[in-house]
């Protein structure tokens, strides 16, 4: 299946509505409604999410029997930690050549089994999106710009060779996993509920000429709490492993991105570091991005700061939350830029006071002040074991949107219950 071809799959699963046996056997499911036309919608049964009618594929509710026992569910909320614990359900839909996008799902969460020569156990044909939901203060459950995770989630399907999803059912499969799993969306300051769509080529066989013709989406949701456990993070310089090169897949969020950033991480551990620091595989010296996170630097200080964040060179992953904060800058009176800077200008900058504070910023751990920087030919510090003026203002007024203490000028703000 070609990305083009894909792309209307869920036109194309509009007019091969089937049945669905997992589906028949719990007496209360629909049939798979593929079939989401406004009037298949209208008469499906309470059990099918008649979202199909806006998105093309309707979803077919099989919630759990057993879910956690809400004492036990608390339990894990008060202290959720990062990605270890999984809500009740998660969201499954199929794609295959024939039938495009298919047999929606929400279902008990658990293992999914795949013969041993599944393609994506050999050629990590995988990517995937992170984003949350936040409990507001004044009550909805709400995702920041689930739209802009949508179109990089396309974006990566397309230089992996893998299908697109319409973005209004990657968004309509979110809403329903946050609203049957509503339970899990902390109430803690700053504790929200992260969600982790992925896409698995699910052909079994070992031919590497072409793609996998058939794949999996499927979405699942886990608690969380703060990413980093306390204060400024240190980094090292990855001076011997390179994340990705030009022409490579370093702006796709797929696994195997990940997978090669592995040894750069435990060298940085290695060294006493926190976090790798990814630099350009040409030169060594273009700083691009930190672990799972971008850079911003920030000059000056008072009225006259200014920050700027490495441009999106094609190897580095272009965030949702450095796209925010890009708007947010200006909003604030601070002028954003895209630009470079060497590891010589930034150790340079430090030393004359010119870079004032380093932060690092994602869905996960929102903003981070970076405190100490090391390499091959040495260390030094930026700002002091506290976070600096410009970054609190910036994670205050990214997180006051994201909680809804602050109004959303740009319309952010996605509300799901
Ligand atoms: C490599 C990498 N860079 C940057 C980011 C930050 O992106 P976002 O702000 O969309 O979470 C992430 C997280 O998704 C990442 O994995």
């Amino acid at each position: 299946m070609t990305a083009s071809a894909a792309t209307d799959g869920a036109a194309t699963t509009a007019s091969a509505a089937t049945s669905d046996s997992a589906a028949a056997s719990d007496s209360a499911a629909a049939t798979d409604s593929a079939a989401a036309s406004e009037s298949a919608a209208a008469t499906d049964s309470p059990r099918t999410d008649t979202g199909g009618a806006r998105t093309g594929i309707s979803f077919a509710r099989h919630p759990s029997g057993s879910p956690l026992p809400g004492q036990e569910r608390a339990r894990i909320l008060a202290s959720p930690g990062f990605g270890v614990a999984f809500t009740d359900h998660m969201i499954t839909i199929r794609c295959t050549a024939e039938r495009g996008w298919h047999d929606g799902r929400l279902e008990p969460y658990g293992p999914i089994s795949l013969p041993p020569a599944t393609s994506v156990f050999h050629y990590a044909q995988e990517i995937f999106e992170g984003l949350k939901a936040y409990r507001q203060h004044s009550g909805p459950i709400v995702a920041f710009r689930p739209q802009a995770n949508a179109a990089r989630f396309n974006r990566s399907a397309v230089r992996m060779a893998m299908p697109q999803l319409p973005e209004a059912t990657f968004v309509r499969a979110l809403e329903l996993l946050v609203t049957q799993d509503r339970d899990w969306v902390p109430t803690a300051e700053g504790h929200s509920l992260y969600l982790r769509p992925f896409m698995i080529a699910t052909h079994p066989g070992l031919g590497v000429s072409r793609p996998s013709p058939s794949y999996l989406f499927v979405v699942i949701a886990s608690p969380a709490g703060p990413y980093f456990s306390a204060g400024p993070v240190s980094v090292w310089l990855a001076e011997n492993y390179t994340r990705a090169a030009p022409g490579g897949t370093g702006e796709a969020k797929c696994g195997g991105n990940y997978a090669g950033g592995f040894a750069g991480q435990q060298e940085a551990l290695a060294h006493g570091c926190d976090q790798v620091v990814w630099l350009d595989a040409v030169e060594h010296r273009w700083v691009e991005e930190m672990g799972g996170m971008n850079l911003f630097f920030v000059y000056g200080s008072g009225r006259s700061a200014r920050i700027m964040t490495p441009a999106l060179t094609g190897t580095l992953l272009p965030g949702i939350t450095r796209d925010a904060l890009l708007t947010l800058g200006p909003d604030l009176g601070i002028p954003a830029e895209e630009g470079r800077i060497s590891v010589e200008q930034w150790r340079a900058g430090c030393e004359s006071g010119e870079i004032t504070e380093v932060f690092a910023c994602g869905t996960a751990a929102v903003i981070t002040p970076v405190a100490t920087i090391k390499g091959a030919t040495g260390s030094w510090t930026v700002g002091g074991a506290e976070p600096g003026p410009v970054t609190s203002r910036l994670k205050e007024q990214l997180l006051g949107i994201q909680f809804g203490s602050l109004p959303d000028p740009h319309g952010w703000i996605h509300k799901i219950i």
